[in-house]
């Protein structure tokens, strides 16, 4: 029988990984099929019920359910804990497995497809909601030089560079007037400032020298992407990371990581997003 997986969100209908799964499950022989399913916004654990009682084996979490989802789930990675929060849960009986693959597709997106190890660099992530939570730790494991969150509001910035404090570096939590005289070899957008068209009131002089912008949105020129390439910087979208995250996640559903060279490839060229 056709095992069921689903991607659940509030908006879903642009969602690219109905697509991403079929592809992995062509190139991989596994026999499974991939729905879009929108969640009411106060109904995310119905759906999941109802989706496990009609038997679904797993699904992926997008905006704005992830830490929902983490809240849900009867186990969680070490990832989705500290993260707070899951993109991707596995059903088996009565168990509702979180894990978190955000953070992994986002560091092998960068450092393996996009050639900028993190390791020894000067990291900027700005943002400090559920994408910028997600995507910390592994940030932090790859052993930057320096990691500083910033955010509109930089209260919010500070908790979470606290939630961090005994790693090493230890993240620097500050508001985006704070980044002044300050460049840095990669700069990550975690904000969702581009879903709207707006522009970050961030000083031009954080993109360093032969700097990589990250933007965590995908499918779109965002403000920030603007902004990055007018300072000289190498700009990328999240499309990689959303191919690599999706990746993580077949592996916990099928135990076979596809290949995702091909796929980036292709998605890049239909026009990015
Ligand atoms: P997500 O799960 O996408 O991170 P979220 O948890 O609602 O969504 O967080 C949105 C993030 O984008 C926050 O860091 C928010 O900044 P504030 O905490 O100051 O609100 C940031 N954000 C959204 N729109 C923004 C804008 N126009 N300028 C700057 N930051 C913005």
């Amino acid at each position: 029988m056709t095992d069921r997986y689903a991607v659940i969100g509030n908006p879903v209908a642009h969602s690219k990984s109905p697509l991403i799964h079929a592809s992995f499950a062509r190139q991989t022989g596994q026999d499974i099929s991939y729905e879009r399913m929108l969640a009411p916004l106060d109904g995310f654990a119905a759906t999941v019920h109802a989706f496990i009682a009609a038997g679904g084996r797993g699904a992926n979490v997008t905006v704005p359910f992830k830490h929902e989802a983490a809240r849900i789930a009867t186990r969680l990675s070490e990832r989705a804990r500290l993260a707070a929060a899951a993109n991707t849960l596995a059903f088996d009986g009565r168990e509702i497995y979180g894990d978190n693959t955000d953070g992994i597709g986002l560091v092998r997106d960068i450092r393996a497809n996009l050639g900028h190890p993190l390791s020894g660099r000067r990291i900027l992530l700005l943002g400090a909601g559920g994408a910028a939570c997600g995507v910390a730790q592994p940030l932090l494991a790859e052993r930057p030089e320096l990691v500083v969150i910033a955010n509109r509001n930089a209260q919010k910035a500070q908790r979470l560079a606290a939630d961090y404090a005994g790693q090493m570096p230890a993240p620097r939590g500050c508001g985006f007037g704070d980044l002044r005289d300050q460049g840095f070899d990669i700069v990550i957008n975690a904000t969702s400032a581009g879903m709207t068209d707006s522009t970050l009131d961030i000083p031009a002089g954080i993109f360093a020298a032969g700097s990589l912008a990250y933007e965590m949105v995908y499918g779109r020129e965002t403000p920030f992407m603007r902004q990055a390439r007018d300072a000289g910087a190498a700009v990328a979208d999240g499309l990689g990371m959303l191919v690599e995250q999706a990746a993580e996640a077949f592996l916990l559903w099928r135990g076979v990581r596809p290949d995702t060279g091909r796929l980036r490839a292709e998605l890049q060229a239909a026009g990015g997003g």
